[in-house]
């Protein structure tokens, strides 16, 4: 399987930091797959609200490979970086960070993905991503 170039340094905005807990354990006692996948999700929809100043959806994911188990204890940076803006869409590529226990100065990444949201209104239908020259999404209501 294919797979982005791995950055040694985080590239991007910190959008979520937070610590692996028990209850994110899959059944071997390491950290479960979907747990951090949720993570990085939501730092990417974070990073997408600001830039469409709107709300927005999940339309797409692309392939993710773990690298590395996380630990119970362990620290996680997701760091969403811009790819693309389309009319609707946004694509950041996510990229999920760990710090061992929380305490030492080295960090590894564990996996990346892109993540692509879409614009819409309050009813779900996609609008264009706010842009200067587009309307201003709180005129669309
Ligand atoms: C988001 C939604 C309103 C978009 O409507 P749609 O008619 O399917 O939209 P389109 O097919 O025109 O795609 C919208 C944009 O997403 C992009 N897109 C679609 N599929 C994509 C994919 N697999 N990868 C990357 N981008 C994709 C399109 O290129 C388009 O971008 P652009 O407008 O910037 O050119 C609709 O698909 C939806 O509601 N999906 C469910 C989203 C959701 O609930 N997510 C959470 C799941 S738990």
């Amino acid at each position: 399987m294919q797979t982005m170039p791995i950055s040694s340094i985080p590239e991007g905005d910190l959008v979520i930091r937070t610590i692996a807990m028990p209850k994110d354990t899959n059944f071997n006692g390491d950290i479960f797959g979907g747990w951090l996948l949720s993570q990085m999700d939501l730092g990417g929809a974070v990073a997408a609200r600001k830039l469409s100043r709107s709300r927005i959806v999940t339309i797409a994911i692309d392939a993710m490979r773990f690298r590395n188990p996380v630990k119970v204890g362990d620290t996680i940076c997701c760091y969403a970086q811009l790819q693309k803006i389309g009319n609707t869409s946004m694509t950041f590529k996510l990229t999920a960070w760990v710090n061992e226990g929380g305490v030492s100065d080295s960090r590894s990444c564990v996996t990346e993905a892109l993540f692509t949201y879409v614009s819409i209104d309050e009813q779900g239908n996609k609008i264009p991503v706010f842009r200067p020259e587009n309307p201003n999404p709180e005129d669309l209501k």
